[in-house]
């Protein structure tokens, strides 16, 4: 039997501010959150929501150099950016604060002091990467090199990216600066360590043997870091942006951002209810959620539990952390730096009072239990010919044959009907469903029972054909009519955790008191003699002119980032005078150039070579050229490369290209005019 619990503490991982926020942060993190959390106070229970901002940690701080503005500029821009965001999507944090705040500083800095005088830090010296340029250590993304176990070249010195790896920055295979590009020495340095493995057998016991149900990425994470055997863990930094390490002689240290970050979620509990704030943590009556992604696993079930067991004093442990895996984007990964993402704030200019269609299409799609790809031809289609052609489509019919034949007044049900009553023993079954789901934070799955109601809606609608009845059996046509604004109603209540802003419309439109979770699948939810609102479209098509754009846009910044990462090809094996004195290179001009036909890659040119004789070359440069732009200019080609034969025509020769940047073919061509067959020397 599950514990009851008085309370629930629900947390979402505090995002960076070194950007925005984007659809990887929304489907993995906030969107589970908010509607675990919009769940939990629809069933009455006591919740509490915990978000704010991660403002320490070097991402920051780079991109403060980067743009020659302080990292407290950075932070006050993407705080406020962030928190405006969430608040359009309807995140409903009941704090979102920010871990610069004063109570954090001070809850973090006493954090470190209590676990400083207990005796839980092992004190040490190390060797640690320093930028002589900069004249300063080079913490975790301060520096980039090799990974020692995948061997990808952009690793940074905290984690490897490409293989998941945490990493320490020492381990790096030829190391650079961040800041300077400097190749960084060795130097000695004192900093303070958490021993993990002090607390190992507690974990082990606490989440192998306690925590079975965890969601097996995360079980199995956790599983293979205790497995590995834990080693103590640094938890400061030579760095001057963060909170200072609050013990004499620690002067240019801070905390390490992790060891701070979480504490965060203490410190916004605190600022919320600076005298209730204890019961959240330490009443064994409460429990804690801690949503999150797949890569803040290890923070999550180990560092800060370790932390806070180290703390005493009554300190709980989450009681869950449902982490979900990683977002693509048109399938490719989500990255910041790259900036291919669906940005949050954009998103909300581009796709004004659509916030629920994100919320639903990164819901429906969420990265449960594998990594997810999000296309906007999916997020067309979902809109379209679900929330549209499904649940929008009823509401609407409903509505409307409520007024024609009511005249917006709820009728009254006469005798139930078969078909009523297994309408409403299938809400009852999908309301179990979709509680279960939400309950074990299977959020996919409980969006479909939710959407489960619209399809059977729908269904029952199209059965009952009320249009046909009125004419033979009006008394019918009131109880199907009755049933179908009870499934209205029960949609507004099990779709607000998913959709928050449908599902006010829905409620104003049927004249609905506050919602409960209970109400769904009540057969008096909406009273006889209610009046019904004036039918109003809950969603529009959206049509491909709005698609094209993104996708355009998504386009344009591929090439770009394309642009950006070329680099020239290495140079071919050295050669001889003799073996270039083989190729008879020449200048030909073009009399006529044509698409060759089926070949989308082919153009056939006729060229004079000097000769009186016009000389057929085809080449492969038709996705660079249009025929028209060629026809006469002057090229370069190989007049004695053997004869070829391509898609049937003779080619005699190669017109010289270079491939460019952009992917984009240049015909090689002399600077001024040249006779036609002059050679190339
Ligand atoms: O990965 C991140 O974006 C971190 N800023 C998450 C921190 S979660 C918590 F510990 F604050
Ligand atoms: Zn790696």
């Amino acid at each position: 039997m599950e514990k009851e619990y008085k309370r629930t503490l629900i947390t979402s991982a505090l995002p960076y501010t070194n950007g925005p926020v984007h659809i990887g942060h929304l489907a993995g993190v906030y969107i589970p959150a908010d509607i675990y959390a919009r769940y939990l106070r629809l069933a009455g229970r006591d919740v509490l929501f915990v978000g704010g901002s991660d403002e320490h940690g070097v991402p920051i701080t780079l991109k403060a150099r980067a743009e020659g503005v302080t990292p407290q500029d950075i932070v006050d821009r993407y705080h406020k950016l962030i928190k405006e965001s969430f608040e359009g999507l309807g995140i409903s944090f009941d704090i979102y604060s920010r871990t610069t705040s004063k109570v954090h500083h001070e809850t973090a800095s006493e954090f470190f002091r209590h676990l400083y005088d207990k005796g839980e830090f092992i004190e040490q010296s190390s060797e640690q990467l320093y930028d002589p340029e900069a004249g300063q250590f080079l913490a975790d993304r301060y520096v980039t090199g090799e990974c020692p176990h995948c061997h990808n070249p952009k690793a940074y010195g905290d984690q490897c990216e490409a293989c998941g790896t945490s990493l320490n920055a020492t381990d790096l295979i030829n190391p650079k600066s961040a800041i300077s590009g400097a190749t960084p020495e060795l130097r000695t340095t004192r900093h303070w360590y958490l021993p993990l493995d002090k607390w190992e057998p507690k974990l082990r016991q606490w989440i192998l043997e306690g925590h079975k149900e965890w969601k097996t990425n995360v079980y199995g994470q956790c599983k293979s870091w205790l497995d590995m055997g834990l080693q103590p863990r640094a938890v400061s930094r030579d760095l001057s942006w963060g909170v200072p390490v609050p013990v004499e002689g620690a002067e240019g240290k801070v905390l390490y951002v992790w060891f701070d970050a979480p504490i965060g979620y203490i410190s916004n509990t605190k600022e919320l209810l600076p005298d209730s704030w204890e019961k959240w943590w330490k009443d064994p009556e409460s429990r804690i959620i801690n949503f999150i992604g797949k890569d803040n696993i290890v923070f999550h079930c180990i560092v800060f539990p370790a932390m806070m067991m180290a703390y005493g004093d009554g300190f709980q442990l989450p009681d869950n952390v449902p982490a979900n895996e990683f977002l693509n984007l048109e399938g490719d990964k989500i990255s910041t730096s790259r900036n291919w993402a669906v940005w949050l704030n954009e998103y909300l200019v581009d796709f004004p009072g659509k916030q629920d269609v994100l919320r639903y299409v990164l819901t429906a799609n969420a990265p449960e239990t594998k990594d997810n790809d999000f296309t906007w031809a999916d997020f067309q289609a979902r809109n379209n010919n679900e929330l549209a052609a499904i649940l929008g489509n009823f509401v609407n019919r409903v509505t409307v044959l409520t007024h024609k034949y009511y005249g917006g007044t709820a009728p009254a049900a006469g005798e139930y009907l078969d078909i009523d009553n297994d309408a409403f023993a299938e809400m009852e079954r999908l309301k179990e469903s979709l509680t279960s789901n939400l309950e074990t934070y299977h959020f996919r799955e409980a969006l479909k029972d939710a959407m489960g109601i619209a399809r059977m809606g729908n269904k029952y609608l199209q059965d009952c054909e009320p249009w046909k009845v009125i004419k033979t059996d009006p008394e019918r046509v009131a109880t199907v009519m009755n049933v179908c604004l009870q499934i209205c109603g029960s949609l507004a209540v099990a779709m607000e955790p998913f959709m928050p802003f449908m599902s006010e419309k829905l409620v104003a439109t049927l004249g609905m008191d506050k919602p409960r979770w209970s109400d769904i699948a009540r057969r008096d939810l909406i009273p006889v003699g209610r009046t019904i609102g004036q039918p109003e479209l809950l969603f529009e098509k959206i049509d491909d002119e709005a698609i094209k754009k993104q996708t355009d846009r998504l386009e344009a910044i591929k090439k770009e980032n394309a642009l950006k990462a070329w680099q020239p090809a290495p140079v071919q094996a050295e050669c001889k005078i003799e073996d270039f004195e083989k190729l008879d290179i020449r200048v030909g001009t073009v009399l006529e150039c044509d698409r060759v036909k089926k070949a989308d890659k082919l153009l056939v040119f006729k060229i004079d070579d000097g000769t009186g004789e016009p000389r057929t070359i085809v080449s492969g440069i038709a996705q660079s050229y249009r025929p028209e732009q060629l026809v006469g200019k002057q090229v370069l080609f190989i007049a004695n490369l053997a004869p070829a034969k391509i898609r049937g025509i003779v080619s005699q020769g190669m017109i010289l290209s270079a491939l460019n940047s952009d992917g984009k073919l240049v015909v090689a061509a002399p600077s001024a005019k040249t006779s036609a067959g002059a050679q190339v020397k």
